[in-house]
């Protein structure tokens, strides 16, 4: 029973808190979920501007969302690990405590194909990245209810 589901990326402030909030409307917040970053590099901080933007003008409100990084602890609190890309899913799999099984998969084997969620922080197209997030977050569902 999979009920508590971290989405993690490389900073935390663009394509992870998206996938949370986009997971959290897709499922009208069904599910324990939180997102995190591998880097510490935005603690504390909001999402990413133009992100906020573009996700605001689909409805998803990433305001109140805060950066932080992944630690160990995080595979005993989780279910579900979802990495935005392989870079993410390594750098996820090197902290993985003893002992420790919790599934860390691919955020995009859920939709759109497999592969790695764009980073809008570099490509600048933060509509592809929602568009991609919305697909993957809602196999993401579909594959929870089955
Ligand atoms: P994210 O995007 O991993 O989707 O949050 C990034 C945000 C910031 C940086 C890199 C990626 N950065 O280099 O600061």
């Amino acid at each position: 029973m999979i009920q508590r589901i971290l989405f993690v990326c490389l900073g935390n402030i663009c394509r992870s808190p998206t996938a949370e909030a986009v997971f959290d409307a897709v499922t009208g917040g069904a599910y324990d979920t939180d997102s995190a970053g591998t880097s510490d590099w935005h603690l504390g901080k909001a999402p990413y501007g133009p992100m906020q933007e573009a996700a605001g003008a689909r409805g998803y409100d990433l305001s109140l969302l805060r950066a932080r990084q992944i630690t160990p602890a995080d595979f005993a609190r989780f279910d579900l690990i979802l990495a935005m890309d392989g870079q993410n899913l390594a750098d996820i799999e090197g902290l993985r405590p003893a002992g420790n099984s919790t599934p860390v998969r691919l955020m995009m084997d859920y939709g759109g194909g497999g592969g790695d969620v764009p980073d809008p922080y570099y490509t600048r197209d933060f509509d592809q990245t929602l568009d991609i997030v919305e697909a993957a977050a809602a196999g993401l569902a579909a594959a929870l209810r089955a």
